[in-house]
């Protein structure tokens, strides 16, 4: 079958056979730590999920996934699986499905760390204040557009000019901690209208304050390579408590409450927040969607530029650029990067092979029937749907050679409607985040930002070398 024959429709064509779901949840206790220790430890998440869907000879299964027992008492581990484009497109059907406090699955880290309340990503559709929280979001973003590209600029500026003082010293500059700093004050400068040289702790430290916050909240539910059975004990059993990033919180909300005020103000004016509501939300926004959704993201672009090795990659990359906007700086613009046709396909395909935010769920908000490719599945009101994008984006029925990175794949009209199937966002690329679903707000503003970053390296720079999360040479335009 071809892509363009894939209906993305979430209706159950009545030719599709009705199959029981495969997979079973395992014994009480037992199952779930069984699986979760393949998930973390034996096989890591995308084993976990690829040997069952060929166990099972099915993209839709039973089973868990942690956190679990001893200490997740009350955490539900069971879901369905949908690890096709057709079965996952059933996750944005906001008619069929719930989002509520089903971020990153029936576990919920404690309210205690966004200021004792749900922020807008924990809240669903049918909830009135995800409409004025998501709306407020959707506002910041369109007010800041003016000031986006310009910002951008001077703090790549910083960005580039770090790695290559470190490249003078040694053979590496190392990407996080620069890449860091550099997403902490571009999102301040945009998102808050916030200067974080006004205040030098926040300055220096900002950034690590907010990854303290993010690692505590996050530790139950991701891998992070430390020595096993130390990860599962240590990490994987409990959650940590607040107070050890308290004082970090405290110190980004002031800096939040004292150099946001503009936006603060608006978001009570025009939105109906309290000064709570938005300060809370506006951090989250800042940390956990802007700022860690391009912490991942960010590393794994550049690195997808490559080396020597990809010289053709970078050649076509440049020569696009170049050919577009010369080498000045000041012609960079978000209309300039929409014509860039290729540079946007680079960004799209690292995004569909290694989409930052890797697992997506939510409950049935009725009973409904789902389809897969091949087969249509009942599932039950308050049952949880699993995606994991990694393997959905290596759709076969719907992408060619799936696991290769093809630098061309959204070009042209084909391209255009491979679109339709590309999910990094919680929704397809052609869609539209609004007050009625759970898509990123910043759909555009992802891709159109890393579409400015890889146009900008090709302005300045004639090559440039990444290797192993460090930067480790440029060759300046010539
Ligand atoms: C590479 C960067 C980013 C990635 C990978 C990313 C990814 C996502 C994903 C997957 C979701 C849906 C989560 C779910 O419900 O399952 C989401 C929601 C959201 N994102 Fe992003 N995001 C990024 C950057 C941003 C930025 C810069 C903003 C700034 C405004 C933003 C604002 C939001 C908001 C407000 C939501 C909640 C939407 C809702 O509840 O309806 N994101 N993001």
């Amino acid at each position: 079958m071809t892509m363009s024959s894939v209906p993305l429709s979430t209706s159950s064509p009545a030719s599709l056979p009705v199959r029981t779901i495969p997979g079973s949840y395992g014994w009480p206790l037992l199952g779930p730590i069984s699986d979760r220790l393949d998930y973390f430890w034996f096989q890591g998440p995308n084993n976990f999920f690829s040997k069952r869907i060929e166990k099972h000879k099915s993209t839709v299964f039973r089973t868990n996934v942690p956190p679990c027992f001893p200490f997740f008492i009350g955490v539900n581990p069971n879901v369905v699986a949908v690890l096709d484009v057709k079965s996952f497109s059933h996750l944005f059907d906001m008619e069929i499905v719930e989002k509520s406090n089903v971020l990153v699955g029936d576990f919920m880290p404690s309210v205690v760390y966004t200021g004792d309340m749900r922020v807008c990503a924990y809240l669903d559709t049918s909830e009135p204040k995800h409409t004025q929280i998501k709306n407020f979001s959707l506002d910041i973003l369109k007010r800041s557009s003016k000031t986006w590209v310009p910002t951008l600029v001077n703090e790549l500026n910083t960005m580039f000019g770090t790695f290559e003082s470190d490249l003078s010293k040694s053979n590496s500059a190392s990407l996080l901690p620069t890449i860091q700093k550099f997403l902490f004050n571009f999102f301040s400068l945009t998102l808050l209208g916030a200067d974080p040289s006004a205040s030098p702790e926040i300055a220096d430290s900002g950034y690590s304050m907010l990854d303290a916050w993010l690692a505590i909240q996050l530790a139950p539910t991701v891998s992070i390579g430390v020595l096993q059975p130390l990860e599962e004990i240590f990490i994987h059993s409990f959650s940590y408590p607040f107070f050890l990033v308290k004082g970090g919180y405290e110190k980004l909300i002031q800096f939040v409450k004292k150099e946001a005020k503009e936006v603060l103000n608006r978001a009570q004016t025009e939105f109906q927040l309290t000064e709570q509501e938005a300060v809370h939300n506006l951090l989250f926004i800042l940390g956990f969607n802007a700022f860690g959704g391009f912490t991942i993201f960010l590393p794994t672009l550049l690195g997808n530029l490559g080396d020597e090795k990809n010289a053709e990659l970078q050649e076509k990359l440049r020569k696009e650029v170049r050919e577009k906007i010369g080498v000045n700086t000041e012609n960079l613009s978000f209309e300039s990067v929409k014509e860039m046709e290729l540079v946007q396909s680079f960004v799209y395909e690292s995004l569909r092979l290694s989409p930052p935010v890797p697992s997506q769920y939510a409950r049935a908000r009725k009973d409904f029937k789902l389809s897969s490719h091949d087969s249509a599945y009942e599932i039950k009101k308050g049952e949880i749907l699993c995606g994991y994008q990694p393997l959905v984006m290596r759709d076969p029925k719907v992408f060619d050679e799936p696991e290769k990175f093809v630098l061309e794949r959204f070009t042209k009209e084909k391209g255009k409607e491979l679109l339709n199937y590309l999910f990094w966002s919680n929704g397809p690329q052609t869609g539209r985040p609004t007050e009625s679903n759970k898509q990123c707000a910043a759909k555009d503003v992802v891709t159109l930002t890393a579409s400015l970053i890889v146009a900008y390296i090709f302005q300045k720079y004639d090559s440039v070398s990444f290797s192993s999360g460090s930067l480790t040479s440029v060759k300046k335009a010539s």
